[in-house]
């Protein structure tokens, strides 16, 4: 069984389709730490919902990032985490954090990767720029922001009527299946990473799933 830590700052629906569907699916996975860098965030509220452990990591209480990463990293390895999942945490983490867990950090980003990389409002920037098509990429995450090989997109149309709300959501609807999916590839052992590309073993693999 694999232990898997969401790290997140916001509300957490992305943390609620993946708890949602490792059960459903008999996943051998189990989400068993959620960190947050926000106190009032509402993903603390599901994690207690579902019974998970749940820490706020405050920052300001820290006197350096690597000292506040440290304190993380203790409590992953307390809880024998073998997977990051980054979902809606608006905080990028130090080359010392990505090396110690090299390959085993994944990301979702509300853009056709590498469209709005770095923006923290992917959603918005894509309506402002006049995008036609936009979406959402899980990637592994290296030491750049937004930058590691992509395991999987998905394509969202923009209509003309579309503001940042109605954008958000269809996004996000299509992030609650992407990113599920995208961990049962990681915890099956179905992605390798060939330099920025990552192959996916086709056993078992459908995209329509
Ligand atoms: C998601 O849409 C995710 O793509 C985005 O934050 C949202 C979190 O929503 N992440 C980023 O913008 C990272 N740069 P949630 O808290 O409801 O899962």
């Amino acid at each position: 069984m694999l232990n898997i830590a969401v790290f997140c700052s916001g509300k957490g629906t992305n943390l609620q389709a993946i708890i949602k569907t490792i059960h459903e699916k008999d996943i051998e996975a189990k989400v068993s730490l959620i960190i947050s860098d926000k106190e009032k965030a509402y993903c603390l509220e599901r994690a207690k919902h579902a019974k998970i452990r749940a820490i706020f990591v405050n920052p300001k209480n820290f006197p350096s990032k690597q000292k506040f990463e440290n304190r993380i990293i203790g409590y992953l390895k307390e809880e024998n985490i073998g997977l990051i999942v980054l979902a809606g945490f608006m905080r990028m983490l130090s080359p010392f954090f990505v090396q110690n867990y090299s390959n085993k950090i994944l990301n979702i980003h509300p853009s056709l990767l590498p469209a709005f990389k770095g923006s923290a409002n992917a959603v918005a920037d894509a309506l402002d720029y006049g995008m036609k098509i936009t979406g959402t990429t899980v990637h592994f995450v290296d030491e750049k922001l937004d930058n590691g090989p992509i395991v999987l997109q998905r394509a969202v149309e923009i209509a003309e009527n579309d503001n940042e709300d109605s954008l958000r959501q269809k996004i996000q609807q299509q992030e609650h299946i992407l990113y599920p999916l995208a961990i049962q590839l990681f915890v099956e052992g179905r992605l390798k990473i060939e330099g920025r590309r990552v192959e996916i073993n086709p056993e078992n693999y459908n995209p329509q799933d």
